[in-house]
């Protein structure tokens, strides 16, 4: 039994220093056991890595060459990471010899080209930020299980899409930021799911460039120099980003197909108009601000949950807009010159939450609005007086907001009007400090709304005497409080379930 155990430690005492002695790791290197070694403050290539390395990660290291023999040895490689590190050539055929290499990340060099020769079996490739000017000739022949591709980030002026089009495995195509002005040819990449070609210089695409891309999802094209939507966009699309263009309208011949879209933003165009019968029925969020609109886009999609029109011209809102929008929860119509809500004009979207309404025209709180809402947003706009009856429907009201009205004065909110209130914002308007308004303000502290300390302190001069000089007016007012208070008004609220309008 002693023998037994003693020959057992001194076999694993024997395994242990086998390993460390194969297993050393180069100088400035951190290896471990799942065969990933990671360098730091190199001026080359590390040597005496071990041959059976999975994961080398020489990010953030000063290397200016990659060359064929420095790495030929290490035959297990799957990932290789050489990020920021000032490399300027990638020696030709240098990652032949890793035939298991599944990912390779260039991205923050000074790379000119895009490596040739690489491994048949990489699935992600990492060129951004370099500062490659164009795509050679067959440089991605071979890589038939490419997946992902990153250029984004270079200096390439033409896409010549036969280029890529061996790829046939590529699902996402990255070549934001570069300096593309012409497109050439039909992308023939029939399992991308993704490209993203944003900020480029891209005017238009040949007429058949997006029809092969029978699995394309997402289109991000935003900071370009469209002036309309691309013709034939995959019906497979449920994404689609047009941000920043000069596209001067939604039209139906150009969209018409897309029956899957979810989500449109074409935000900072030139719109000035949405075609009417343009029906994108799957079509959940709309994003619509910066542009010149003059009437809100309508009957789209019945199943909007998100509407953005910022920063349009648009004037009114009426029923005849917003019937369709049954399912709508955020309404943001900030920065237009709407002068005309009309009343009652999102009776039936009964679950809207946000409704953003500043910076308009308009002189009096919206009548009828759904007792859905959790935020309502009237800062900058011209109301002179608050009813009642404008707040009566608003059940569960948690945030308003009246900055920089006109109003002199408010009705008396006790716990029966806007029972969930919890935050109102005031300042910026032309109060007239009566006892009236003292009362409404000491309602509200009492029922724990958060409100401005400043509301009718602005006659002190001292900052530290605001309370003071509040409370005095107060007793001014302690006589007609007494006559006035009903006997609910200083109850205080429980405390109500949190409630997140922003989700
Ligand atoms: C639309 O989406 C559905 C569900 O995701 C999918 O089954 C269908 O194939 C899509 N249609 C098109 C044309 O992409
Ligand atoms: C889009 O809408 C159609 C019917 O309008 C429906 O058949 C299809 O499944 C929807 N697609 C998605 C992704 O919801
Ligand atoms: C409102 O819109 C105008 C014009 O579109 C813009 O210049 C301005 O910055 C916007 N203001 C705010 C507060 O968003
Ligand atoms: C301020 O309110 C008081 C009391 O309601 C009223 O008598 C007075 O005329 C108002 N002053 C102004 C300037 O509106």
């Amino acid at each position: 039994m002693m023998w037994f155990l003693m020959i057992l430690l001194a076999s694993i005492t024997l395994h242990t220093l086998v390993c460390i002695c194969s297993n050393v790791c180069p100088k400035k290197c951190v290896c471990d056991s799942a065969k990933s070694v990671q360098c730091f403050r190199l001026q080359s290539f590390p040597t005496g890595i071990t041959k059976d390395v999975r994961k080398l990660n020489l990010g953030y290291n000063h290397i200016k060459q990659l060359k064929g023999r420095d790495i030929s040895g290490l035959t297990e490689l799957e990932e290789v990471i050489i990020s920021s590190c000032g490399v300027e050539v990638v020696e030709a055929n240098a990652l032949r010899a890793q035939g298991l290499l599944r990912s390779l990340d260039l991205q923050k060099n000074k790379l000119h080209q895009i490596p040739r020769g690489l491994p048949p079996s990489l699935e992600t490739l990492n060129v951004g930020h370099n500062r490659i000017t164009g795509l050679q000739e067959s440089v991605f022949e071979g890589l038939k299980k490419l997946r992902l591709l990153d250029l984004q980030n270079n200096q390439i002026t033409n896409l010549r899409s036969n280029t890529l089009s061996t790829l046939k495995k590529l699902e996402c195509l990255y070549l934001d930021g570069n300096q593309i002005e012409t497109v050439q040819g039909a992308l023939r990449l029939p399992q991308l799911n993704l490209l993203s070609l944003g900020n480029n210089k891209i005017p238009c695409f040949p007429s058949s460039f997006f029809t092969p891309l029978q699995s394309l999802t997402t289109l991000r094209l935003p900071g370009n120099l469209l002036s309309r939507v691309p013709l034939d966009l995959p019906h497979t699309l449920s994404y689609l980003n047009l941000d920043r263009n000069q596209i001067r309208a939604l039209r139906n011949r150009e969209m018409g197909q897309l029956r899957n879209l979810t989500s449109l933003s074409a935000s900072y165009n030139r719109l000035v108009s949405v075609d009417g019968g343009l029906r994108l029925p799957n079509l959940t969020v709309l994003e619509l601000p910066g542009n010149q609109l003059r009437v809100l886009p309508s009957r789209l999609s019945p199943k909007l949950e998100k509407l953005d029109c910022r920063q349009n011209s648009i004037q009114e809102v009426t029923f005849q807009h917003l019937s369709g929008m049954k399912q709508l929860k955020h309404l943001f119509l900030e920065n237009n010159t709407i002068w005309n809500f009309e009343a009652n004009a999102l009776r039936n979207s009964v679950h809207i939450t946000n409704l953003a309404l500043e910076q308009n025209l308009l002189s009096s709180i919206p009548d009828g609005l759904p007792e859905s809402l959790i935020r309502l947003d009237l800062k900058g706009n011209r109301i002179e007086a608050v009813q009642e009856q404008e707040l009566r429907s608003l059940k569960r009201l948690q945030v308003l907001n009246l900055r920089r009205n006109k109003l002199t004065s408010l009705p008396q909110i006790t716990l029966d009007l806007l029972p969930r209130l919890r935050t109102v914002y005031l300042d910026g308007n032309p109060w007239n400090c009566s006892c009236e308004l003292l009362g409404v303000k000491r309602t509200l502290l009492a029922r724990r709304v958060e409100i401005p300390k400043e509301l009718c302190n602005e006659h002190v001069s001292e900052p530290g005497d605001s309370w003071r000089a509040y409370l005095m007016a107060q007793d001014r007012c302690e006589e007609y409080f007494m006559e006035t208070a009903p006997e609910d008004q200083v109850e205080q609220t429980d405390t109500e379930e949190y409630y997140d309008y922003d989700s």
